[in-house]
């Protein structure tokens, strides 16, 4: 009480002064606070031991698979160390959690491999009989040819409108989001790239008034417009798809990309959408995560809120740099 009464007196350069210097302080705990969570739940430093590592390794590998398979000129018996471990993985998972999308997927991508091979000379025993313990399921899983006009199915046009014209909105009429409208809007989001296709972003979301306001009492950018939003998201990476040093700040990638993903599929789906920074130090990030019951192995990366525009919507210009100084040719 004390302390924020003498604060409150404090000129607004000190107080800025004075944060500068706590900072110095402060951000060693903060980065372990990160360095933590990561070290516990990704499987840089520890075994794939759950369902989520395991399904993460699986993954990966079936992705060089299939990677593989789509370059230009695949070479012919590529990537035995992967095979190797895919025949270790898939029935350590199958036995331990049944056999599920994750390894139909991996199966479907081996078979494809398998095929290939053979008809380029190649066989590999080991992996045949692995595959002819479960055949495959012709679904999902390997590559599909598409032709120029399949890749890129829309007009000029309509393609740069709609990039261009995605803005934040700020002025919304309250009507809630409906279940379904969310649920569409999230399944668009998913085609959103990953690295090695390990998806590892989440959504949590509210659309009812006092979850929406329970989300967003952690938020500070939504003042003047969260009571109007139609539903509000946390969109959050799950660390144990990570099994690297290298890949600590993953979690910020591609949460990040899975964001953007959202915002622009909000936007196809005619909802405005306004990112709500998360940017705050490890003890606010506590609170909320406890209070929202998000796991520990949750980074939440940014939250986001979403709704039906008012007919005329003003909105911050939002200008843009020159692009000579954003754009640097190498
Ligand atoms: C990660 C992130 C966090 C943001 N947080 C907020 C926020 O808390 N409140 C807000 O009103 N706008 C927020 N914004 C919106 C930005 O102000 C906006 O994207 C920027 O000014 C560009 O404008 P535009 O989105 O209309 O193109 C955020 C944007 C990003 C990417």
């Amino acid at each position: 009480m004390l302390k924020r009464v003498l604060v409150s007196r404090l000129s607004a350069p000190t107080k800025l002064k004075m944060r500068r210097l706590a900072n110095r302080v402060l951000i060693v705990p903060n980065y372990v606070y990160d360095a933590r969570r990561f070290m516990s739940s990704s499987s840089a430093a520890r075994s794939a031991d759950d369902r989520e590592r395991l399904a993460a390794h699986i993954t990966m590998d079936y992705h060089r698979i299939e990677k593989g398979m789509a370059l230009p000129a695949p070479r012919a018996g590529f990537g035995q160390d992967v095979i190797e471990r895919l025949l270790v993985h898939i029935p350590q998972y199958e036995a331990a959690y049944g056999a599920d999308a994750t390894t139909e997927v991996a199966r479907n991508a081996l078979t494809e491999y398998q095929a290939f091979n053979r008809a380029n000379g190649v066989v590999n025993t080991k992996l045949d009989a692995f595959l002819s313990g479960r055949p495959a399921t012709n679904g999902e899983g390997g590559t599909v040819e598409l032709t120029r006009e399949q890749l890129f199915p829309f007009s000029d046009d309509q393609a740069l409108s709609f990039v261009r014209s995605r803005r934040s909105v700020r002025q919304f009429t309250g009507e809630t989001i409906p279940n379904e409208v969310i649920e569409e809007a999230v399944r668009l989001a998913q085609r959103a790239p990953s690295v090695c296709n390990r998806q590892a972003a989440r959504v949590y979301v509210a659309n009812q008034r006092d979850r929406m306001d329970q989300a967003l009492k952690f938020q500070n950018g939504n003042r003047g417009f969260g009571d109007r939003l139609g539903a509000v998201f946390v969109i959050t990476a799950d660390m144990r798809a990570f099994t690297t040093l290298g890949e600590r700040n993953q979690a910020w990638v591609d949460g990040g990309i899975f964001a953007m993903s959202l915002a622009m599929s909000l936007h196809s789906l005619k909802l405005g959408a306004c990112m709500l920074n998360w940017s705050v130090p490890a003890r606010h990030d506590k609170r909320a995560r406890a209070a929202l019951g998000i796991d520990d192995n949750q980074a939440i990366i940014t939250m986001l809120g979403a709704g039906y525009p008012v007919e005329d919507v003003r909105i911050a210009e939002s200008p843009r740099r020159q692009l000579d100084s954003v754009l640097h040719w190498l």
